[in-house]
C-alpha cells in the first residue's frame, strides 16, 4: 500500500493552484444524467470518488466521455438498467446523488447504501423525507436504498437538520416533479448553489440556493449544458492552513475568496497574515501562533471538513484552544495519531482540548478518513524529522496530485508503497 514518507520542517513557499470541488462535482456528475441531452461538465477533480461516481454512471449505461483529465461529456439517453450495483459506489457517500438524479428522471431509483468517510452515523432520513413528501415510496432492501413514484408532486418540506446531501438531493428529484417545491432549513454551502446553477443551466428552476429557503418550480425534461465546476474550498483551505503551520508564504489560487472567509478569519485571529485578490489568497506566517476557539457549523460557519485540519495548527499555538464538532459525532479519531507525534489534546465526547506544543516530533501515524488524514500530513510537514503516513487511499479520495502539489511548495514528501521492496529501501535511505 501507498504511503507518504515527509521530512517535515521545510516552510511552504510558492504559488499553488486549486481543482475544481469535490462535493460540487459528484452532484452535478450524477444531475447530468438527467437529461437525454449531452452536458460538457469541467473543472472535474481528478480524485478517486469522482472516479466512482463516473463508473457508476457508466454502469447503467450513461456514455462518459473523456474530454480531458478535467472535462467530461456525458449523455443519459441510453440508460438502461436503474438498479445501481457498482462496486465503486458502496465505497462512496456521494452515491446517495443518484437516487435524486433517477428519482427525478425515472420515478425510479434503486442505489446500493452509501458508506463514504468514517465519522461516525452518518443518516440519510432527511433525504427519505423529502423523497417520501414528493410522493416516493421509499425502503431498503437487500442492501440498497430502493425509490418509486407513480408521480413526483411539489411539496413543502422541512428540513430537522441542515443536511447538504439531503438539500441537493431533494433539489434534484423536484426539479422534475409536477409544481412547487419549498425546502426550509436548507443547506447555503457553495456546492448548494453550484449544482443548482448547474440544473439551471439544464433548465430546471429553483431559486434561493444559497439561503435557506429555496424553491424549485418542477419543469418537463431538462436538457444539455455546458458547465464548470467551482472550486474547492476545503482543498483550498488545506493548502492555507499548511502555509500557516509550516510558518510559510502560500498563494493559492483559483479559489473564491467568498466561500473561505470563516477559515481567513480565523487564520487572521491566530496571527496569520493574509492578502486577498479576485481569485487567489496569500496566506504567510512568521511567528508562533495564537490559540483560540472554534466550533464547526454549517455554511457561512467554520467547515466541519476543515475541523482536524485547525486542531493540527492549534496544537502548535501558544495556549489553550477548544474545539468543538457540532455536525458528525466520531471525528476526533486522528487525535490519538497526533498525540503519537507529541501533541497535548485531550478529547471529551464532541469537544477537543488542545494545549499547544511549541513542535511535533514525527512518527508513523494512520489516516483515519479523507479529512483527518490531510491534518496529519499538515501535522507531518510541520514536525521534525520523518513521518510515515499510511492509508493515504483516503486523501486520495478528495485531493488531486496532493503530494506533488506540495512538493511544488518545497514539501519533502514522497509516495513509496510498502510491498515495494525499492520502496523500502529507499525508506531506509531516507531516514539513515
Ligand atoms: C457533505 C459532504 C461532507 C461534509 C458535510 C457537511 C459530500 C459528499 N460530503 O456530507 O464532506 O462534511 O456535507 O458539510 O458532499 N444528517 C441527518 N440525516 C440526514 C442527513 C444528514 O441526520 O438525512 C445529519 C448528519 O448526520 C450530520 C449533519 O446532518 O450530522 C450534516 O450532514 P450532511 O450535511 O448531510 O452531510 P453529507 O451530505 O453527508
Amino acid at each position: 500500500m501507498e504511503f507518504y514518507s515527509i521530512k517535515g520542517g521545510n516552510p511552504l513557499v510558492g504559488e499553488v493552484g486549486i481543482s475544481g470541488a469535490k462535493n460540487a462535482a459528484l452532484p452535478i456528475l450524477a444531475a447530468a444524467i438527467m437529461t437525454n441531452e449531452t452536458t460538457v461538465i469541467e473543472n472535474v477533480p481528478d480524485v478517486s470518488d469522482i472516479r466512482a461516481i463516473l463508473s457508476a454512471i457508466r454502469s447503467i449505461g450513461a456514455i462518459v466521455t473523456e474530454t480531458d483529465r478535467h472535462t467530461f461529456k456525458i449523455n443519459g439517453s441510453q440508460i438502461h438498467d436503474i438498479p445501481v450495483v457498482d462496486e465503486a459506489v458502496k465505497k462512496i457517500r456521494g452515491s446517495y446523488y443518484l437516487i435524486g438524479a433517477l428519482l427525478g428522471k425515472y420515478h425510479h431509483a434503486s442505489v446500493t447504501l452509501p458508506k463514504g468517510c468514517n465519522i461516525g452515523l452518518r443518516p440519510i432520513d432527511q433525504h427519505v423525507k423529502g423523497f417520501r413528501a414528493l410522493g416516493a415510496d421509499v425502503r431498503i432492501e437487500h442492501g440498497m436504498i430502493v425509490a418509486e413514484a407513480d408521480e413526483l408532486v411539489g411539496s413543502h418540506i422541512y428540513l430537522d437538520v441542515v443536511s447538504v446531501g439531503a438539500t441537493i438531493n431533494i433539489m434534484m428529484a423536484a426539479s422534475l416533479a409536477h409544481g412547487m417545491t419549498i425546502i426550509e432549513n436548507a443547506a447555503k454551502e457553495p456546492h448548494v448553489v453550484d449544482c443548482a446553477n448547474f440544473l439551471n443551466s439544464m433548465g430546471a428552476r429553483i431559486r434561493g440556493a444559497g439561503t435557506d429557503v429555496i424553491r424549485i418550480r418542477g419543469v418537463e425534461s431538462l436538457h444539455g449544458s455546458d458547465y464548470s465546476i467551482i472550486p474547492d474550498m476545503i482543498e483550498a483551505g488545506t493548502f492555507m492552513f499548511a502555509s500557516a503551520a509550516t510558518r510559510g508564504d502560500v498563494t493559492i489560487h483559483n479559489v473564491i475568496p467568498k466561500h473561505l472567509e470563516s477559515l481567513t478569519s480565523k487564520l487572521e485571529e491566530i496571527g496569520c497574515q493574509i492578502e486577498t485578490s479576485d481569485e487567489a489568497v496569500r496566506v504567510t506566517a512568521n511567528k508562533r501562533l495564537l490559540n483560540t476557539h472554534v466550533k464547526t457549523l454549517p455554511y457561512p460557519g467554520f467547515p466541519t471538513d476543515m475541523q482536524p485540519q485547525i486542531t493540527v495548527i492549534l496544537g502548535l499555538a501558544n495556549g489553550t484552544s477548544i474545539v468543538t464538532e457540532s455536525i458528525f459525532e466520531s471525528r476526533f479519531k486522528y487525535v490519538d495519531e497526533l498525540v503519537r507525534m507529541g501533541a497535548q489534546i485531550k478529547v471529551e465526547g464532541n469537544t477537543a482540548i488542545v494545549t499547544g506544543v511549541p513542535s511535533y516530533t514525527g512518527a508513523s501515524i494512520t489516516c483515519p478518513d479523507l479529512r483527518a488524514g490531510a491534518g496529519l500530513v499538515i501535522a507531518a510537514l510541520a514536525a521534525e524529522g520523518y513521518s510515515d503516513v499510511h492509508d493515504v487511499i483516503y486523501i486520495e479520495r478528495g485531493y488531486e496530485d496532493f503530494p506533488e502539489k506540495l512538493r511544488s511548495l518545497g514539501a519533502d514528501i514522497e509516495v513509496l508503497d510498502d510491498e515495494d521492496p525499492e520502496s523500502m529501501r529507499r525508506r531506509m535511505h531516507l531516514v539513515s
